[in-house]
Parts: C-alpha cells; structure tokens; sequence
C-alpha cells in the first residue's frame, strides 16, 4: 500500500508539498499544559512512567496537529539504564556520576538495558493507538559521542574538557565505551522500532566540538554502524541524522552514515549544504529557535525562505535546535499555519 503519512513519505525521499513539520522539543515547558504534569513528578519519572509519557508526547500534536510526534524521553535514559546515577536539576540541567576510569566503566550492566527501558517501549505501543491516522510515531537517541560527553563531563559542559582528555590520553578505554554505547544504542533503537516507532533520530549534539579525524572515527564510525545494524533488522525505517555544528562536515557525515535524513542545525546554509548533499537524503531543519520565540514578521519571512528555498526537494521542516522554554506557544501556531499555507 502507498504511503499516505506525509511525514513518512519525506522521510522515504520524497518531495512532500508544503513539507510535513515538527519541531525538536515541541514537548516542553513553554507549554502552560507540559509546565502543569511537572509539578506531578520528576522528570525520570515522567520519562519512565508510560501513562505521562504519551500524555507529554501527545500535547503538542493536539495542540498544533504536527506531522511528526516524538516520543517523550531524553538521550540519557541509556546510561542510566545501564547503571549510571542520574538526576535532573532546575536550572543545572543533568548530573550524573562521572566515568573516567576502567573500574568506573566496569561498573555499568548493559545486561539491565531492556529490561530498565521496557516503560518506553511500553510508551511507544500506546502512542501507536492513540496518535491521528496521519501522524508519523518517532523514536531517537543520543549518538555515541555526544552520550559519552555527558557520561564522562558527569553533566553538561561548555568544552567537554574531561571527555577529550580520556579520549586522547586512554583511548583504549574510550573506545571500550563507545563500543558499549554503539552496540546498545543500536539495540535500544531496534527496540522502539518493534514497539512502533516508525522512524528513528539520532541526536549528535556536540559532535561539531571535534577535529575531522575524531569526527570521522568518533561521530561517523559509530553512526554507520548503528545505521547498518538497524538496517539489518528494519530495513524500511528511515533514520534521521543530527550532526550539530557538523560543519561542512555534515557532507561526509549523511553520505558515509547511511542516513536517509540529514537534520540541519541553525547555522548551516541552506542552498550551499543542498548541493553538497546528494538528492536523495532529505534534509530537515533548520529555523532558528530564537525567530521563532521573537515571533513577528520576521518568523514568517523566515519560515517561507526556508520552505521554498528547499521545493522540489525532499524536506521536512524542523527547528536548527530545541524550542527555546521562554517561546510563546502562539508563535508555534503561528509557524506551523505559516508552513501550512502555500
Ligand atoms: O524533542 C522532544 O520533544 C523529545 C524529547 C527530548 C528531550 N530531550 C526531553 C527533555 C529529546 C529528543 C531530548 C534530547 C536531548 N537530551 C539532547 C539532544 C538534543 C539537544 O538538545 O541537543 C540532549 C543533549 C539531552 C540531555 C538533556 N536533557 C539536557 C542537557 C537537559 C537539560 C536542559 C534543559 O532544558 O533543562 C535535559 C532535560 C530535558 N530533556 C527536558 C526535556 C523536555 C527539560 C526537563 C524538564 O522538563 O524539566
């Protein structure tokens, strides 16, 4: 049967029009809605808990009819259902017990993983039943490398000094927990896929710190081979690739990953990266998340530049980053009908 959700169809390479859209935390605290399930429990225990992750998952398709609906969790679900200590402060972002040595690595049990992540998955079997006929489901995680840093940092970091330090001074270790990372990132994908994500993302948030050969061994390496295991299994599945501040980088990253969507951070060009970039990757992204807080004529300009600079190709339109938490939840009405309304 041909494929009607529009989202998906774009994912598969096609030239949808106008592009379907969502936005990266389109689930978040500048909804009154998101801000009132807060005071009900912390955030692993959102996360964890499948009741408030589909109802966190669901609010933004209620309220604005998004193509896509990413499932409610975080990247760092990995390394604490391996074992690592995690919590989340107000205003500190995460913390977690650093791992800088090999008795620290020892101390994780990739063994736990499936069982400690089963609530997700649970997550995703219900959204399935409850999301519109026209939605797509997705699923994601954090990329090795970016993991890595906040497993090493303990938190997060301007410069990430810890993990490149392990990196070049004991990189027997690190690539001991990169391959751990690798392999369970891999397993931990393939199970949102069964439980019915139709498509997955790959968030590689600080991957643009590194030099191109750490680049290609740290960022691109491991990220071709999630790819290829993933394909194995769910060769249908379209995998979505977040090279962050990639750089012209991002040209070597979408090609040698084997990635189908290239998803664009702000500061990437669009009509220079659409020619390096080979016609059969779809792009997404990449309006600033400030337009869109500051709102105004300015983000409707915006939002159309992008839009039609990207016709006849395929294209999904996103945010370069998150929805900032101090955006007005009408701006976002306002983008999605601005997108809409060709
Ligand atoms: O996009 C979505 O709506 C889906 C859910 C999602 C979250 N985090 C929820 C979340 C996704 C895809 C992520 C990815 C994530 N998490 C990344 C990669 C993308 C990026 O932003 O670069 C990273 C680096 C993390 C780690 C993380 N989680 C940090 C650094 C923080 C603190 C920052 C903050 O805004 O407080 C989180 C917490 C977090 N993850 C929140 C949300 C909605 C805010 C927590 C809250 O509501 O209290």
């Amino acid at each position: 049967m041909a494929e009607t959700k529009p989202l998906l169809r774009a994912l598969r390479g096609e030239a949808v029009w106008p592009p379907p859209v969502w936005l990266m935390r389109q689930a978040g605290r500048y909804l009154p809605e998101f801000r009132a399930q807060r005071e009900k429990a912390d955030f692993l225990t959102r996360c964890m808990t499948p009741d408030i992750a589909v109802e966190l998952t669901l609010q933004p398709i209620r309220r604005y009819h998004m193509d896509g609906a990413i499932l409610f969790s975080d990247i760092l679900i990995l390394p604490w259902a391996m074992g690592q200590s995690l919590r989340f402060e107000e205003g500190r972002g995460p913390i977690l017990s650093p791992i800088r040595s090999e008795h620290d690595l020892q101390m994780l049990d990739e063994d736990r993983l499936m069982e400690a992540t089963a609530p997700v998955r649970e997550a995703l079997r219900r959204l399935t039943k409850e999301l519109p006929k026209e939605t797509t489901l997705l699923g994601f995680a954090g990329s090795p490398f970016t993991v890595s840093c906040y497993m090493i940092e303990g938190g997060g970091s301007r410069d990430f000094m810890h993990t490149r330090q392990l990196m070049q001074k004991n990189p027997a270790l690190y690539d001991a927990l990169m391959d751990l990372l690798t392999r369970n990132t891999a397993k931990m994908l393939c199970g949102q896929i069964e439980a019915g994500a139709e498509a997955v993302m790959l968030f590689d948030s600080w991957g643009g710190l590194l030099p191109p050969e750490e680049f290609r061994r740290y960022v691109i390496e491991p990220t071709r081979i999630i790819v290829e295991h993933i394909r194995k299994h769910h060769p249908e599945t379209p995998i979505i690739g977040f090279p962050r501040l990639g750089g012209v980088m991002v040209e070597e990253y979408a090609t040698k990953t084997g990635i189908n969507t290239l998803a664009l951070d702000t500061v990437a060009d669009l009509p220079k990266i659409a020619k390096m970039v080979p016609e059969h990757i779809t792009l997404q992204g990449n309006l600033d998340p400030m337009t869109l807080l500051n709102g105004g004529e300015r983000l409707v300009q915006e939002a159309k530049r992008i839009r039609d600079t990207l016709k006849g190709r395929a294209h999904i339109f996103n945010l370069g980053h998150g929805v900032m938490k101090q955006t007005p939840p009408e701006h976002v009405a306002t983008l999605v009908e601005t997108i809409r309304n060709v």
